[in-house]
């Protein structure tokens, strides 16, 4: 048995949530962000070291103007709501993604409570923001190539390929849950979830209780890892 030491979590389901509920899509957003607070702790007294969790992916910049200037606010709700209690569980925030194309605002939020958390040593919550795995594989390639050109000598392997991923701080992704019964992977750490163990549950993500969220590392718990070996 494996221990699970990173989640990463495509948190999907907020709109089809409030649809169904009459409220705007807005609504569901604002529930979600409350949601990601309750599995953080959830995840931190389980003993998870890293919680990655896919909150605003390079391709979310199609949505109408309205949704996406609403995503950006969802920083500023929740630090200015968690951040105390997130201080208090030693959770670490860090981020994965552009940063310089995110608004400058949002950004400096971002950065405050990834400064203000820099010492903490419990679980690493890390926000997927502005984030899209095959732009983080390609930015990857154009920084060695930078590298290179700048006279380093690199033979690329998997391991110091592993360095120039915005990851390459965090344990491998041992578990990805989907939420909202979608079965695809969507841009969202394609090299690093080569041997993860992949959960797909139907509960929105407005509704994915940190009960739900207890069963899923159950479930992880009986799942036979080979990586491609034999036992
Ligand atoms: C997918 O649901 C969800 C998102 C695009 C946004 C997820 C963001 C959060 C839950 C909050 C993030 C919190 C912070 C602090 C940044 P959807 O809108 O695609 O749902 P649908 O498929 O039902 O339309």
């Amino acid at each position: 048995m494996s221990e699970c030491k990173h989640v990463a979590i495509i948190m999907d389901g907020n709109g089809r949530w409030a649809k169904s509920k009459g409220y705007p899509r807005t609504q569901g957003h604002l529930v979600g962000t409350d949601n990601v607070r309750n599995i953080a702790i959830a995840a931190n007294d389980a003993g998870i070291k890293a919680l990655t969790v896919y909150a605003f992916s390079t391709e979310n910049w199609k949505r109408s103007k309205e949704e996406v200037d609403y995503l950006m606010k969802l920083p500023f709700v929740f630090f200015k709501k968690f951040i105390d209690e997130l201080m208090e569980k030693n959770i670490k925030i860090t981020m994965i993604g552009e940063m310089s194309e995110i608004p400058k605002d949002t950004a400096k939020v971002l950065q405050k409570a990834i400064d203000q958390t820099s010492s903490n040593t419990g679980m690493v919550l890390n926000f997927a923001m502005n984030y899209g795995s095959r732009n983080e594989i390609v930015r990857a390639v154009n920084n060695i190539l930078n590298d290179v050109k700048s006279g380093k000598e690199i033979n690329v392997t998997e391991e110091n390929f592993n360095d120039y991923l915005y990851t390459n701080n965090l344990p491998e992704v041992d578990l990805v849950i989907r939420t909202s019964g979608e079965q695809r992977i969507s841009n969202f750490l394609l090299w690093q979830i080569a041997y993860s163990e992949l959960i797909f549950t139907d509960v929105p993500w407005p509704e994915f209780t940190p009960d739900k969220f207890l069963e899923c590392l159950d479930n992880f718990k009986n799942r036979d890892r080979r990586f491609g070996g034999i036992k």
